[in-house]
């Protein structure tokens, strides 16, 4: 089991070619395929849906992380789980019963995530955190690829980290996810993230040069 996990987000991804892209992150290396849900309503953008993570699912093994950037997420759990996500974070800013919510996610044997905005205060996720498997902390404001990674943000993966740590949360992973990019990845992965994502980061330029960087950057930690 390796202890960085990179997650490739299919926002960057050419979306005429989805199958031949997910297809790629696999062979060259990728550890989990990130998918960016987005409603146009909790977030200005609108992106993509379960028919769509169904119709990807056949060209990967890896886990699919589907990121759920909308409002009542509740309403969609069902049809996600049942397209074949494997791991299912919802915003905290959008769910008023989060504990639920989260259990939701577990009823379908899927890993369950809350995710934060970047200037949502931590303590949004630290009563629920026990009952998480990966907390994701969001690195630019959610809605659009490409943005430049928020650097004084950084040290909310550390505090994230130490609370886990010091709870015997341990198992709780941390996913970093907004402008993470090969030259800024290691002091992310130094802060605490173990799994981290990037779109433009790995999809500008040549995608196996960069994942093959990032990977080597993290074997080195
Ligand atoms: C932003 C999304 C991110 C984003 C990452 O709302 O959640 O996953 O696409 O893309 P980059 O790495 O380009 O910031
Ligand atoms: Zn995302």
């Amino acid at each position: 089991m390796k202890k960085y996990k990179i997650a490739p987000s299919l926002l960057s991804s050419d979306f005429a070619n989805l199958g031949r892209d997910v297809e790629m992150c696999s062979e060259l290396g990728a550890d989990i395929i990130h998918v960016d849900v987005m409603d146009g309503h909790f977030v200005p953008n609108i992106t993509i849906g379960p028919m769509i993570v169904k119709a990807i699912r056949p060209y990967t093994k890896l886990p699919i992380d589907c990121h759920l950037m909308i409002e009542n997420p509740d309403r969609y759990i069902p049809d996600f789980a049942d397209s074949g996500a494997d791991m299912i974070s919802v915003h905290t800013e959008a769910v008023p019963h989060l504990h639920r919510t989260l259990s939701f996610i577990k009823s379908f044997n899927k890993k369950a995530g809350i995710a934060l905005n970047p200037i949502t205060p931590l303590e949004y996720a630290f009563s629920a955190a026990e009952y998480s498997d990966f907390i994701l902390l969001m690195s630019v404001n959610p809605g659009f690829g490409g943005q430049q990674f928020i650097e004084s943000y950084l040290k909310r993966a550390e505090n994230l980290r130490e609370f886990l740590d010091k709870n015997g949360l341990n198992h709780v992973e941390i996913e970093v996810d907004g402008g993470v990019k090969n030259d800024n990845v290691e002091k992310i992965a130094k802060a605490g993230a173990t799994m981290l994502v990037s779109g433009s980061g790995l999809f500008s330029g040549d995608f196996k040069t960069n994942i093959n960087k990032m990977r080597e950057i993290l074997d080195r930690i």
